[in-house]
């Protein structure tokens, strides 16, 4: 039976939209609609890893003030890190929001929906259960069926100084192999090609179960799936980057050569003041020992600008270490306060000014990198997963290198879902052009 139109907002990282899947899923008697005006539920996936994030939330949160009060049936739920950082306090601030929903709520989901649309009820349910108590379920991929993301762990113990995810998230808890193989299996059945397996700190799956796998063996597990062509996992935290791990690269042919290692700086004392447990030379011997096993690796990396006490001598190590290191691409962030959260206690809080400019340069030196990377590849045949249409043209395909590099070209839908072989013509700094030299 139809329930009405379900719209979802998400922010933030590939967990939420993986988590907003799930909603979508869960709450299948709804029909998704593309316009939030039409809807009858409207929920908000939040993040609040970085203060600009929190706000957008926030904001269109704001602007369904009106919408409510021409809807009023409207049922209006926020969920993700927003929602389990602020609890009640948004129920409080916000008198049009009906329901709040924590990181570890969703699969109670059409149990707190039915709650709020029948009985009227305003919900709150932030609990942080540390027990793995995650729904087992099985995401359907969404249309058409080519990539989908697989949850194998939720939360981190790391506490890095700057960042909230552990408060948010909690504890690192692994799902149980069994059950990840199984999804992954199913996922592969349903038409999926290519499988992203999540995680805070992925390199350190199983390790809360006794005699779990561990994150190398998981892998080696699921290239054994037939009917499965790619593998990328996400995020790996660099003091975890095992050689056992390393050499999963050379040894399964499905996974994919591309590494996400968030370096986050290449100051030794600022790296001790994130609590990143790593130096800066160390990090550099791991990059240097992964390209002796696979020249041919992507990687990519996430850089903080403006921690707090970040002198530009700390600035201009970080900027040489980008330059040494020459990443794929970098995702690169100005330091925000983030409750709960050590560093917010930190002295020297680096000027909003100094931030924007060490950004800028930052951002330059990297796009040069990115650019001179990518031109390499011109004239060369990339392995391509045919993802869909191209956002910009829709007479042209889009799809991705097993680098992870977007690659747009000519050709007939037919194709999604499959791999081809492309030849680069031309390189630009977010994408590469090509056209189809064979299946
Ligand atoms: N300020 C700025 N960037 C942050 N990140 C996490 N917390 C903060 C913060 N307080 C960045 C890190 C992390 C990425 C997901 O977000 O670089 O790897
Ligand atoms: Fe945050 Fe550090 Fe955990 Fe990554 S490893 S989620 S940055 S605490």
């Amino acid at each position: 039976m139809e329930k009405g139109y379900l719209h979802i907002v998400t922010f933030g990282c590939q967990m939420n939209v993986y988590d907003s899947q799930r909603m979508a899923q869960l709450l299948s008697g709804y029909q998704m609609v593309k316009d939030i005006k039409k809807a009858d539920l409207i929920l908000i996936n939040t993040c609040s890893v970085r203060e600009k994030a929190e706000q957008k939330a926030y904001s269109l949160l704001g602007r369904l003030r009106g919408l409510k009060r021409n809807k009023p049936y409207v049922v209006i739920g926020m969920g993700g890190c927003v929602a389990q950082q602020e609890g009640e306090a948004l129920l409080k601030r916000f008198p049009h929001l009906d329901m709040v929903f924590g990181t570890q709520a969703l699969h109670r989901l059409p149990e707190l929906v039915s709650l709020a649309s029948q009985e009227g009820k305003r919900i709150c349910d932030v609990g942080l259960s540390h027990n793995g108590d995650m729904a087992p379920s099985c995401v359907s991929p969404l249309l058409p069926n080519v990539k989908s993301f697989v949850t194998i762990m939720q939360g981190c113990n790391n506490f890095c100084s700057y960042c909230i995810v552990p408060y948010v998230r909690g504890g690192e808890v692994s799902r149980k192999s069994e059950v990840i193989i199984e999804e992954v299996t199913e996922l592969v059945q349903q038409g999926v090609k290519e499988i992203t397996l999540l995680g805070q700190n992925v390199n350190s799956y199983g390790k809360n179960i006794p005699g779990e796998l561990s994150f190398s063996q998981l892998l080696e597990e699921i290239g054994k799936i037939p009917g499965l062509k790619r593998i990328r996992f996400t995020t790996s935290h660099p003091k975890d980057l095992s050689n056992e791990l390393m050499e999963c690269f050379a040894r399964i042919d499905t996974l994919c050569e591309h590494i996400h290692l968030p370096v986050q700086a290449g100051s030794d004392r600022i790296l001790r003041l994130m609590n990143r447990g790593y130096t800066r030379q160390q990090y550099m011997d791991k990059v240097q020992r992964l390209r002796e096993i696979l020249p041919q690796v992507s990687i990519t990396s996430d850089v903080i600008v403006g921690f707090p006490g970040e002198e530009d001598s700390d600035f201009q190590d970080t900027l040489d270490l980008v330059k040494k290191m020459e990443f794929d691409n970098i995702f690169s962030f100005k330091y925000s306060d983030r409750p709960h959260t050590k560093a917010c206690s930190f002295r020297d809080k680096v000027p909003a000014a100094i931030k924007d400019q060490r950004l800028t340069i930052l951002q330059q030196v990297q796009r040069e990198i990115t650019l001179k990377k990518n031109k390499r590849l011109e004239g060369h045949i990339e392995e391509v997963l045919v993802e869909g249409r191209s956002k910009k043209d829709v007479f042209e395909l889009t799809g991705r290198t097993r680098s992870n590099r977007v690659v747009n070209f000519t050709g007939n839908y037919e194709l999604v879902g499959k791999l081809v072989k492309v030849k680069i013509e031309k390189a630009y700094v977010n994408s590469l052009r090509g056209i189809i030299v064979g299946n």
